[in-house]
């Protein structure tokens, strides 16, 4: 990585602002269901405590649109925090103020304070230059942690470095870079990326750059429809992108073009309708029967993916092969989940691409078996697609 790390600088006795992604999700209860954000921010927080730094945190929760509201409070995550790092983390009332202000000045080394949450204030995502300033004036030194909003050009992501000296990445931001870029870069091969989700047009961009670097892509998620509804197969009522079927037949020729081995399934599970009570069963591509639905892919391409993905040397993944939130549905997901995890144990780098197949391989306690899963959902997926990160972009080189 060509950026200035948190190993770069010196923190002793310093306030160090960090730009951290505890947008995690909670229950009604406002109990957090999944810390791994927070767990996975640990090693710069402790590195800048051990440090004798002061450390100043601040994050977005959720999408409050600029107003502040309770619902979206980061004061479970402070308390979480605490019990993380068995020591006090202070929750301020603010992300900025003359109260906030005065607390930060306040600080002892080893201290460590929690701002609410920055999307109280439009400000923040409208990255206004006034409040980027007001949050820079809290710091001495500037860390960007916050892999999850990388691909945010914000107030605290991006306008902040305008008014700052030191601005770092910190060690979360760094690992994610090791290792999608790694992945894309100098991929041990074979190389097998698996892209699912229910639409074409959200995974273009990631599927043309990854033409680029991939021996085969295994294809799953209601986007195989868009496919088979192009190559003339019936697909019963399953999801299809009509306007995007030219697309579908164009990126099937670019694949055999550039000898890219590009699998679709051969057969896929058809429910009725997509409810937690409906039966579901296999049926061949080109033999959907009318009304019915494809929620997953079918019990032969699970075969198929397996053995692909377990004669691999690195595997990506982005996106479920189907409905796998409905648990009769699940079935193929938790196959390339499992499959996944004996190619780690086999010594194939594996790697997930956040967002819901980081869910899926949670829901599928597998999570300590893979080699890497993106904290990142939407910036995980930019950055496959080749695209710049601001909120990486902007540190000091
Ligand atoms: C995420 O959860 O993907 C990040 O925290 C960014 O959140 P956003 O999509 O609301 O900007």
């Amino acid at each position: 990585m060509k950026k200035k790390t948190l190993s770069d600088i010196s923190i002793q006795g310093k306030r160090v602002l960090m730009r951290v992604d505890f947008n995690v999700p909670l229950d009604e209860q406002k109990k957090i269901t999944d810390d791994k954000r927070i767990v996975e921010s640990l090693p710069s927080i402790r590195k800048i405590l051990e440090g004798g730094g002061r450390l100043i945190l601040m994050s977005h929760l959720g999408r409050p649109k600029g107003k502040v509201n309770p619902e979206f409070s980061l004061a479970p995550v402070a308390a979480r925090l605490s019990e993380l790092i068995d020591a006090p983390v202070k929750m301020a009332k603010d992300c900025i103020g003359n109260e906030v202000m005065q607390q930060v000045l306040e600080m002892q080394d080893g201290d460590v304070i929690l701002l609410e949450n920055l999307r109280f204030h439009p400000e923040e995502e409208a990255n206004d230059p006034d409040f980027s300033k007001e949050l820079a004036s809290l710091g001495e030194v500037y860390v960007n942690d916050a892999f999850g909003t990388a691909h945010r050009a914000h107030a605290s992501t991006e306008g902040i470095t305008h008014y700052v000296q030191t601005a770092v990445a910190g060690f979360l931001i760094e690992r994610e870079l090791m290792y999608l870029g790694k992945a894309l870069e100098e991929p041990k091969r074979p190389f097998v990326a698996i892209l699912g989700g229910s639409k074409i047009s959200g995974k273009i961009d990631v599927l043309e750059n990854l033409f680029n670097k991939v021996d085969t892509v295994l294809i799953g998620g209601a986007m195989i429809f868009t496919f088979f509804k192009a190559q003339g197969h019936a697909v019963g009522n399953s999801l299809v992108e009509d306007s995007k079927t030219d697309l579908a037949l164009s990126l099937l020729e670019q694949a055999k073009k550039r000898g890219i081995r590009l699998l679709l399934p051969e057969d896929v599970m058809v429910a009725p309708e997509i409810s937690a009570g409906a039966s579901c069963h296999p049926e061949s591509i080109g033999a959907i029967s009318d009304g019915l639905i494809g929620v997953d892919i079918g019990p032969k391409t699970v075969e198929t993916y397996s053995r692909e993905i377990l004669g691999a040397k690195t595997v990506l993944w982005n996106g479920p092969m189907g409905v796998f939130e409905i648990d009769n549905f699940a079935t193929g997901t938790f196959a390339v989940a499992k499959a996944l995890a004996e190619a780690t144990g086999k010594g194939a780098t594996t790697i997930v691409g956040g967002g819901d197949s980081a869910a899926a391989i949670a829901k599928a306690g597998l999570a300590g078996e893979i080699t890497h899963i993106s904290t990142g959902g939407g910036a995980s997926l930019e950055f496959l697609e080749g695209k710049d990160l601001p909120g990486i972009s902007a540190l000091n080189d």
